[in-house]
């Protein structure tokens, strides 16, 4: 089966069209015939060899969390998948690829009539966004929630839980997205512009900002007693505030986070625009690579049949 990965680090050139064997199926796993594949920050970083340390993998290395496809085959011991069934999936890498192999514990079946184009990038954002928000922070209709980076692929799917789960909520995008985080349902927008000399304060503070950028201006939007959070390292240690770098941690579980962003869907209180789609090909994946490190339009980068 064809899939799209590297040999090497470097940019978007370095990914090449591989021949490798189906990948072997499990008593606990599906094959799925993949229909398409959404890109991820965490992506590039892996091709540009930042996760070496952290992550060593061999070569050839095929990135890729975010998958949607058709099952082929169930393991022995699957008893909740048929054959046939189109399914949304959370793997840890491989997804560039015509077909992958995955825990029945990291799928959810897709609705029927759903554009799978609508679904694709829901995975990682999604899972990270229920994490830190449902499962970590716990987080309660009576606080206030400030995004910043609220526009991003993270950010806007922890505007729209925060919203379905009672809270208030600011959103803080680049002033080209106002009107893209505004129809998310924020109770309130500022331009990253203002943001610095604007007085709101919010009891958690989430940086989804690409790369981590701006921290130091969020920390001083925190109110009394509240958290700071960054999905990236945290830069700005000199402070009084409580931070957390977030990171999954060992006791999160797709099939309830991925349950959730389905129901949501259904309920039409989600929503995730594709910024770019690209053919299922070698330049595709390129393209989408490129696109990744620009400051592209809201909305995931993804690539199908
Ligand atoms: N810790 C974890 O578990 C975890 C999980 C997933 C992602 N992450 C990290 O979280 C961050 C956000 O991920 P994402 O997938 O939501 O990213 P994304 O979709 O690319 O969006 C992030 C937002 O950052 C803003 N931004 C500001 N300056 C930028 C620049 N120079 N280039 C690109 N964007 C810029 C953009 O908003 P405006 O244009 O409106 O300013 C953009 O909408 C990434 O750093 C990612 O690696 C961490």
């Amino acid at each position: 089966m064809q899939s799209f990965g590297f040999n090497q680090f470097g940019d978007a050139d370095v990914f090449e069209s591989l021949t490798q064997p189906t990948p072997e199926l499990t008593p606990v796993r599906v094959l799925v015939d993949v229909a398409g594949f959404a890109l991820n920050p965490y992506d590039a970083a892996l091709r540009r060899g930042e996760q070496a340390t952290a992550r060593p993998l061999p070569f050839p290395i095929v990135p890729g969390s975010d998958v949607v496809g058709t099952i082929r085959a169930v393991g022995e011991q699957v008893t909740d998948y048929q054959v046939g069934d189109v399914v949304l999936g959370h793997s840890n890498l491989g997804a560039y690829a015509e077909q992958i192999a995955i825990s029945h514990n990291k799928i959810v079946k897709v609705p029927a009539q759903t554009p799978l184009s609508a679904v694709v990038g829901l995975p990682s954002v999604g899972i990270t966004a229920y994490n830190l928000l449902v499962v970590k922070l716990q987080l309660q209709p009576t606080q206030s929630l400030l995004v910043q980076g609220a526009s991003g692929g993270v950010g806007s799917l922890l505007v729209q839980i925060a919203k379905a789960s009672g809270a208030h909520v600011t959103g803080v995008a680049s002033a080209a997205n106002a009107a893209y985080v505004r129809q998310l349902g924020v109770d309130q927008f500022i331009s990253t512009a203002d943001f610095a000399t604007s007085p709101v304060r919010a009891d958690i503070v989430v940086n989804a900002v690409n790369g981590g950028r701006a921290q130091a201006v969020g920390l001083a939007h925190v109110a009394t007693a509240g958290q700071y959070v960054s999905l990236n390292q945290l830069t700005d240690s000199d402070t009084d505030v409580a931070t957390l770098a977030f990171q999954p941690e060992k006791g999160f579980r797709d099939r309830p986070a991925l349950a959730y962003l389905m129901a949501l869907y259904r309920q039409q209180q989600l929503q995730l625009p594709v910024a770019a789609q690209l053919g299922f090909d070698l330049a595709g994946v390129q393209a989408g690579q490129r696109l990744l490190e620009q400051r592209h339009r809201p909305g995931k980068i993804i690539v199908m049949k």
